[in-house]
């Protein structure tokens, strides 16, 4: 992809698919609001390209690239500097272009989760059991401060118990974290806090778990956001979950989060929060 060369800094978030995206967006409001001088695209690019892009980018004056699916291992990877989360994680979405060939991975999904979970939503995870839906990239770049928190129990479970398996042994974890089969979950009883990391559901195929999953105060997170329901809160709100909601503040924190760490300066979120996610 052509690059024009502008006087200001260039940031993009980097995907494939990507234009869904509303980091662009996000990113421009704060670089307003903050009187950064930065200019934030969308960069479309299929995995077999992903490192030669990155490379051009910073070549042609890049500064930083936000990294969605299917690149946050890769991203990983081709990074020759970690953030302590994107070390654990195995996984970055924030990527800083110190130079074309030196790259620095920082993975700001679980603070900003936890951001929205606690602050903007103000739940306390102490004692709670917690169930997280997923095992791919999405669940990896959570686990970190989810696992750092007061919880009682935590269990990964994934359509392919294999992966659910692999992340445990990757956070070589806690004592209370278990993986369980789909298809063993209507045997776990109820969770107070659920996470959706899975992409279920959103080609449009049907979405489906074990509602005994869920109680009058389980309170069901989607990572997934869209303008419209998403499959997952859907399920939840029919089947009786005390609250449901989009991943719209997450995005949002973790965007903030990508932000400092480019800028080295915090922007305010709560106006974004209040357009998207109602807070
Ligand atoms: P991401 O980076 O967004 O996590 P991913 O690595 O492709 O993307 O992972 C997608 C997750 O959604 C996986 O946990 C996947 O389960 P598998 O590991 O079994 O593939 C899960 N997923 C996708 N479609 C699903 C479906 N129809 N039912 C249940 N889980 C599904």
């Amino acid at each position: 992809m052509e690059q024009t060369q502008t006087t200001n800094d260039q940031y993009a978030v980097i995907g494939y698919p990507v234009e869904h995206s509303y980091s662009p967006e996000i990113h421009r409001i704060f670089a307003q609001q903050t009187g950064e001088n930065l200019s934030y695209e969308l960069l479309p690019v299929e995995p077999e390209n992903f490192e030669a892009a990155v490379r051009k980018f910073a070549a042609t004056g890049g500064k930083g690239l936000n990294v969605t699916v299917p690149h946050k291992e890769a991203a990983f990877k081709l990074s020759s500097e970690l953030g302590p989360e994107a070390q654990r994680a195995h996984a970055a979405n924030t990527l800083s272009l110190l130079s074309t060939n030196e790259v620095r991975g920082d993975n700001t999904d679980g603070i900003g989760l936890l951001r929205d979970l606690t602050q903007n939503n103000h739940l306390n995870l102490n004692g709670k059991r917690i169930l997280i839906l997923g095992a791919g990239g999405a669940a990896r770049g959570i686990l970190p401060p989810l696992l750092d928190s007061d919880f009682a129990e935590l269990v990964l479970a994934n359509r392919t118990v294999e992966k659910a398996n692999e992340l445990v042994e990757l956070f070589n974890a806690a004592e209370n974290l278990f993986v369980c089969p789909f298809n063993q979950l209507g045997e776990m009883g109820s969770f107070d806090l659920i996470v959706n990391a899975t992409s279920a559901g959103l080609k449009g195929e049907s979405f489906s778990f074990p509602h005994s999953c869920l109680g009058s105060w389980s309170f069901c997170y989607d990572l997934a956001y869209s303008a419209k329901q998403t499959p997952f809160v859907q399920w939840a709100r029919d089947h009786g979950a005390g609250n449901a909601v989009q991943g719209w503040g997450m995005l949002i924190e973790q965007a903030a989060e990508s932000f400092a760490i480019w800028r080295d300066v915090r922007p305010d979120t709560a106006p974004l929060l209040q357009k998207y996610a109602n807070h």
